[in-house]
């Protein structure tokens, strides 16, 4: 059945939610056969396919462009679109204007945005405007040049501007909201103080849903952050593949 924000929405409290990123039409495929109930076409695009060391070089372009390829996969799936570094802090007709881009010529149904209770004003101008906003609170690798990336949640103070953030972006009309490596013990106090669902990444099981980028998940990453237990290694799979092949070549047992 074809996910849509209410029906994502609707399921808070009733069954966790299954998320995946994917970039392009092969890996949404995929994402969608295994039963995804959402993708998400991340801006970890330019570190999971592109080479980027981050994801603050990703572009609205680059995000169109992905979003497209991966929509044309016809998914069940929710398909959303992450916007890149520093957009979410434009004035509010420019914000407005990518966000349309990204439905109009990306083809996505909604729209991510990194960010807390100081974003909540153009979240809701946003929601006003018949844009669906998925919020990302916790860690924000859009600020690793900013604040790193580190864990979030370890002490009291930074537990309740957590809070404050999920709390405005929920207010504010967010259909659910990532919450990106915030500490495990603290993570079920945010899943309960809001009515949309949370959808964790390294904040352990106290969440209405899980996301992990695919790359990580299927075994085609390097070094995938210590939360991430890859459940297949394509990656060796794959060179394995192409040394077979190329040995037939060499000895031409192939056509
Ligand atoms: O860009 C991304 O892939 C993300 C997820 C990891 C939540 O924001």
């Amino acid at each position: 059945m074809k996910s849509t924000t209410r029906s994502l929405r609707a399921l808070k409290g009733v069954r966790p939610i299954v998320c995946l990123t994917a970039y392009d039409v092969s890996t949404a495929r995929i994402a969608d056969a295994g039963g995804a109930d959402l993708i998400l076409v991340g801006d970890s695009l330019g570190n999971a396919v592109l080479g980027l060391p981050d994801t603050v070089g990703v572009t609205l372009d680059m995000m169109i462009h992905h979003s497209a390829a991966v929509v044309r996969a016809k998914t069940e799936a929710l398909v959303v679109g992450d916007l890149p570094f520093g957009l979410a802090h434009d004035s509010f007709p420019k914000l407005l204007g990518y966000c349309r881009r990204f439905l109009q010529e990306g083809g996505v149904k909604a729209v991510k945005i990194e960010g807390g209770a100081s974003l909540a004003p153009a979240i809701a101008r946003l929601v006003d405007a018949g844009i669906p906003i998925m919020g990302h609170v916790g860690m924000l690798p859009q600020r690793v040049h900013s604040a790193g990336y580190r864990r979030r949640g370890l002490t009291p103070e930074d537990q309740q501007k957590i809070l404050i953030d999920a709390q405005a972006v929920a207010a504010a009309g967010a259909f659910a909201m990532v919450v990106e490596c915030v500490d495990e013990t603290f993570m079920p106090k945010i899943t309960e103080a809001v009515s949309v669902p949370t959808i964790g990444i390294g904040s352990g099981r106290g969440c209405d849903g899980q996301i992990l980028v695919i790359h990580d998940l299927l075994g085609l990453t390097p070094e995938p952050p210590p939360f991430v237990r890859p459940e297949a290694n394509l990656h060796r799979d794959a060179v394995a593949a192409v040394r077979r092949w190329a040995a037939k070549v060499r000895t031409k047992k192939s056509k």
